[in-house]
């Protein structure tokens, strides 16, 4: 299995960079979710990968050998791009076959790969089928096959759900990770959709305007981002001012309109110091009986949860989100209390938000 390995990757459009110096290293046969905001430089980079787009400055690496500047035959990566790019004239089992016959691999044995990629990727007997007779789900079930049928080192996979509906890419999450484990193919997967890439990711790298901002495991970016961008993008969040009132160790009093609050932060904190506290909604605990009192101004049942707005004084709006039940929680205009669980408060260096 391969590796990727990327060094200082700078890419441009004409005199417009877009990618600013993105360094980042793919393990062997892992699953390598690339997450950002549209725009960011996702498709840039995997056409970088690719070769399709050559690179401005850095260097890239597939397994030992250095792909900078190679041409994307020489690559050996396979690419499932957002709109699948199927040939709408072949049939499946050309669409799949294509790579293999541009490799000069023998008649009996194409067909005999066609036919098994097909029943990896759930589509048994479609060979004869046009693209065009097939569903979205099967449309990329078959880019998904042609891109992988052709044994790549690395797979490359632009956004490949977002084409689907929302209960069909449910489905396809489950069985894209099922196939990519099953062939233990390295792959790189670049989404804008935080859920997809929590959810499948071995590891996530955070991408913004062309500047890689935290890679880790889906839970290291989810409960300990490394700043407030990633902190909003991967997951909704609360923000209210603290003050350092008393330092313990690794332990932090704030005062806050939340009441005393005991953080453990990382960098050193002195006395009166403001600084962001940042928690999302499902770590606000509503109850009548502990807490800061606050006023509903918001609340929606969403089936498995409910989302309700507190306005607190001091503190704006906070958003919490509480287990749906049969009768809710709270109605706008209610007194209600809250509280934030503690071990879950993020800190940030202040930054004037209202
Ligand atoms: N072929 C192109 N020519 C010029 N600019 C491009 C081209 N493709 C993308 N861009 C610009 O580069 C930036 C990054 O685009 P892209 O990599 O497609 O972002 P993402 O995939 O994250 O949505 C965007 O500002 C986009 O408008
Ligand atoms: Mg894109």
């Amino acid at each position: 299995m391969f590796g990727v390995r990327i060094e200082n990757l700078h890419m441009s459009y004409g005199d417009r960079e877009v990618l600013h110096g993105i360094t980042l290293e793919v393990k062997p046969g892992e699953m390598f979710f690339v997450l950002g905001p549209s725009g960011c430089g996702k498709s840039t980079l995997l056409r970088g990968i690719a070769g399709l787009v050559p690179s401005a400055a850095g260097h890239m690496f597939i397994g030992e050998t250095e792909v900078t500047g190679m041409p994307p035959y020489m690559r050996n990566t396979g690419m499932v791009f957002q709109n699948y790019a199927l040939f709408p004239h072949l049939t499946v089992g050309g669409n799949v076959a294509y790579g293999l016959r541009l490799r000069d691999v023998a008649k009996d044995e194409i067909a005999d790969r066609v036919r098994r990629m097909l029943a990896l990727v759930g589509l048994p007997g479609y060979e004869s089928r046009k693209p065009a007779e097939l569903s979205g789900g099967e449309q990329q079930r078959v880019a998904l096959a042609r891109a992988v049928v052709v044994e790549p080192q690395v797979l490359l996979l632009d956004e490949p759900l977002s084409n689907l509906d929302a209960k069909l890419r449910l489905k396809m999450r489950r069985d894209l990770k099922a196939i990519q484990k099953r062939l233990g193919i390295t792959t790189v997967y670049v989404t804008h959709d935080q859920r997809e890439a929590l959810s499948l990711a071995d590891r996530v790298a955070v991408i913004n305007d062309g500047n890689l901002e935290q890679t880790g495991a889906p839970r290291e970016i989810y409960f300990r981002p490394i700043n407030r961008f990633v902190a909003g993008f991967v997951g909704e969040m609360n923000i209210i001012q603290g003050k350092v009132k008393d330092v313990e160790g690794a332990s932090v009093l704030f005062d806050t309109p939340l009441g005393t609050l005991a953080v453990s932060t990382e960098g050193v904190l002195r006395q009166g110091q403001i600084l962001d506290l940042v928690f999302r909604p499902e770590d606000v605990q509503l109850s009548y009986k502990k807490g800061v009192s606050g006023k509903v101004v918001y609340s929606a049942f969403e089936g498995f949860q409910e989302e309700v707005s507190v306005e607190v004084d001091g503190a704006g709006v906070l958003k919490a989100f509480v287990k749906g039940k049969t009768s809710p929680m709270a109605q706008e205009g209610d007194e209600i209390k809250v509280a934030v669980e503690e071990g879950r408060i993020r800190v940030f260096p202040h930054v004037n938000h209202r």
